[in-house]
């Protein structure tokens, strides 16, 4: 593997803890873990830091000016972009999928703070205007003589997903200096499968028996598995690794999305406050609690065995609390 043959900037406080769940576990019947990666620290925190520091490094390379994404309202991504953006002297621009918003709360709020430029699109013409929209302000940039850079959505390219094959050597090592032995399950949250095709990468690497689940945020028009392996099979060639993964080897669990993306499920809320109440942990509306509920259906349909060693891997979001005040302060 030549992970580190890959130019990086270093942007996030690494290795996050991996810290014991006792009591939620308990109560689940389960050893569960987590592995703190909304303790990234860089501009709020969140998985994206990992993928950022590959991604930013492209971007200093090529000598950018206008850094560009995409997300919804309370993407932390777009936030992060907007953060990273302005530590490498470069403009945000960040076209969120969403009406412009009559308060600027959660993850709004710090696009603000960051300085980004916002244009916010009409959700149902979304997919088709995303892409002409990007390039237009690529475009713009250019003829004002700036080289202009987009992030795809969640930075899901290989080269982001590397930031996750970089994670799981780090748990590995993690793990063998406590002197434990792998987990059997890595549950995570899957918004565009980045985080996810880097992990398969790594874990299969360093703990081949360990079964990772995915647990879907949001619908998809194509399958999961069939958008993520291919995203792992690209990445690993750019770190040399001989291996190739077919869909059926990606497992993604697709009914913890609740009522769509970004809008709270019961499950997940019921989540948030259980994780909040066990253990003192801050959980999210958007991404976190949909996959903290799905864990704990797993257990509880015995998809993942009593007994279990598993690891959550905690991906950040916490922002995204605040603006959804009214559905979770109420129970
Ligand atoms: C808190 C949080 N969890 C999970 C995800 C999903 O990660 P990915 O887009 O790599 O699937 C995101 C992505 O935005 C996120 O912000």
């Amino acid at each position: 593997m030549k992970l580190d043959d890959i130019p990086r900037v270093s942007l996030g406080f690494a290795p996050t803890p991996v810290e014991a769940l006792p009591k939620l576990g308990g109560e689940l019947g389960v050893s569960l873990s987590i592995k703190r990666d909304d303790f990234t620290g860089f501009g709020g925190g969140g998985n994206k830091v990992r993928k950022l520091e590959f991604l930013m490094a492209d971007a200093v390379a090529q000598g950018v000016k206008v850094l560009i994404t995409t997300g919804g309202h309370q993407s932390n991504h777009a936030r992060m972009v907007a953060a990273a953006a302005r530590k490498f002297g470069m403009h945000p621009v960040l076209v969120l999928r969403g009406n412009p918003p009559t308060q600027y709360q959660g993850n709004l709020l710090l696009d603000r703070l960051f300085g980004a430029e916002l244009e916010f699109l009409d959700p149902d013409a979304y997919f088709d205007l995303i892409g002409p929209r990007m390039q237009a302000h690529a475009d713009a940039a250019e003829a004002r003589g700036e080289k202009a850079y987009i992030i795809p959505v969640g930075g899901a390219t290989p080269l982001g997903a590397l930031g996750y094959v970089a994670a799981a050597r780090e748990l590995a090592q993690q793990y063998d200096e406590a002197g434990r032995k792998a987990p059997d399950y890595i549950v995570l949250p899957v918004g565009s499968g980045g985080t996810l095709a880097g992990l398969t990468i790594g874990v299969s690497h360093y703990w081949p028996d360990t079964k990772i689940i995915g647990v879907a945020v949001s619908g998809s028009a194509v399958p999961f598995p069939e958008r993520i392996a291919p995203m792992s099979n690209a990445a690993a060639k750019l770190i040399a690794v001989d291996r190739e993964w077919a869909p059926e080897e990606i497992r993604v669990e697709t009914g913890h999305v609740g009522p769509a993306y970004g809008v709270p499920s019961e499950a997940g809320n019921a989540a948030i406050h259980r994780a909040a109440r066990a253990e003192g942990l801050l959980l999210d509306p958007v991404y976190t609690g949909k996959a903290m509920g799905g864990l704990i259906d797993l257990v509880e349909t015995g998809e993942i065995e009593k007994g279990s060693d598993v690891l959550f891997l905690h991906c950040g979001g916490s922002p995204a609390l605040f603006p959804f005040a009214d559905v979770l302060a109420g129970a």
